[in-house]
């Protein structure tokens, strides 16, 4: 390979800007390609007018402009065989892709497999059984074994909104009909039923080649739309990194009983894998349970992790893509990380797009704007989506990161621009 790499990064959100502004920074990069991008991308590399899910597209796109690396960021591409598709492709199968194959990534695209994989290996996780339609009379049965509340997920991908938290017996009933009345299609024709689990949220992400991993910052994500925890559930309103209850002792817990068992599981299974797991777990009395498994960064816990990586992501990506990450290692930021995300009005509901953003002539020292769901309308920046921008920021410490998030989202307009204003409050009075 020629001594400057050149990547095409796969997205448009706001995870995929923090990936490029991190990734711009490597002596390493040749040319930065973001598919399709938005105009925060755009900023540290060129945009393609291409989607992630048009294989054939993106592989010929690769094969005619040299790229040395494809970095994937959102989880649909993967579950639905990008990686696969390479591989399979004569054109192709030399480029290396960061993200699992179809097999791997069954982790996030089937609840079921995940929880059987957790099963099979011992990691720590809540009680569950998987049924089907075939099955509701078990289901009920299984239920009525369970206190409330009552977890039920849809087997498949739903857009993040395939999981119910209910307090009855009733409602849960309820909502097993329709799920496998085909509430979320495919998704939900095979439903997870799983016991609950009482405790505080984290993010904890690692890079893998297969055999060595690297444990990035972890991060907590503040998933309800409404201040205190409140309203229905976002993709993230906000995010901090590092998380305060994370200690020492609790994150060498992590390794040992979910970090370790994910990865040695993966390799007795031969299921290749090279790329990044999210675990989402529950600290439960001190003790990590995994709630799921994605194939993926999270989004906005990305918008804090990058800005807490000292080291070089693209060196660290390359290696992980030739199998050599046992030789990289990975060093962090002391200082905090955090992000406010800035939504349209009505989200996650409905909500109306094209609204002209402006944006402050300086930004505050320390602080990244990362744009979300934003677009350019004859050279006007316009929001298009419901999370329009992570207003990101470092600091010594967890004040003084929040304080400049907050400046950045003060200064930024638009009609009906909304954000929570208690992000990282519950961590700095613990
Ligand atoms: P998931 O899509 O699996 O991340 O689930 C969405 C959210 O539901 C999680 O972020 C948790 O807040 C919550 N959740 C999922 N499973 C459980 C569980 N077993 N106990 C308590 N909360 C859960
Ligand atoms: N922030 C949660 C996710 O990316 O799924």
């Amino acid at each position: 390979m020629k001594s400057k790499a050149n990547v095409l990064l796969l997205g448009s959100g706001g995870r995929e800007h923090a990936l490029a502004w991190k990734i711009s920074q490597s002596p390493l990069l040749g040319k930065l390609y973001i598919a399709p991008g938005n105009p925060g991308t755009a900023q540290h590399g060129q945009n393609v007018n291409l989607s992630p899910l048009d294989f054939e597209r993106v592989k010929m796109f690769c094969v005619d402009n040299d790229i040395h690396l494809v970095v994937v960021g959102p989880e649909e591409p993967l579950v639905k065989g990008l990686h696969d598709s390479f591989l399979s492709d004569e054109r192709a199968r030399h480029i290396p892709v960061i993200g699992p194959q179809q097999k791997g990534a069954m982790l996030e695209g089937s609840k079921d497999f995940a929880k059987a994989f957790m099963d099979r290996h011992n990691i720590p996780t809540a009680r569950y059984q998987s049924f089907t339609v075939e099955t509701f009379v078990k289901a009920k049965e299984f239920l009525s074994s369970l206190n409330p509340p009552y977890v039920l997920k849809a087997d498949g991908l739903a857009a993040g909104k395939g999981v119910v938290i209910v307090p009855t017996f009733e409602e849960a009933c309820q909502n097993l009909e329709e799920f496998f009345a085909g509430k979320f299609g495919e998704a939900s024709q095979k439903v997870v039923i799983e016991e609950y689990l009482q405790g505080i949220e984290l993010s904890v992400f690692v890079l893998t080649d297969g055999s060595t991993y690297r444990i990035l910052p972890e991060a907590k994500d503040y998933k309800r739309v409404g201040e205190g925890d409140t309203g229905p559930n976002t993709g993230g309103m906000g995010a901090v990194s590092p998380v305060p209850f994370a200690t020492s002792d609790f994150m060498k817990k992590v390794e040992e009983k979910i970090i370790k068992p994910t990865i040695d599981g993966l390799r007795v299974e031969a299921i290749p894998y090279k790329g990044f797991i999210f675990i989402g777990l529950m600290n439960v009395d001190g003790e990590p349970y995994v709630i799921e498994y994605n194939v993926r960064m999270g989004d906005p816990e990305t918008e804090v992790v990058m800005p807490r990586i000292s080291s070089d992501l693209l060196e660290l990506l390359l290696a992980c893509a030739q199998s050599r990450l046992s030789e990289v290692p990975i060093s962090f930021s002391p200082n905090t990380a955090t992000t406010v995300i800035a939504v349209s009005g009505g989200y996650p509901g409905t909500y109306e797009k094209g609204k002209v953003v402006g944006l402050p002539k300086t930004f505050p020292a320390d602080s990244i704007l990362f744009h979300a769901g934003t677009s350019l309308v004859q050279d006007k920046l316009v929001t298009s989506g419901g999370r329009v921008f992570a207003c990101s920021a470092v600091g010594s410490d967890l004040n003084d990161a929040l304080n400049k998030s907050y400046q950045l989202a003060n200064s930024i307009t638009f009609e009906g621009i909304y954000f929570r204003r208690d992000i990282g409050k519950d961590l700095s009075n613990r």
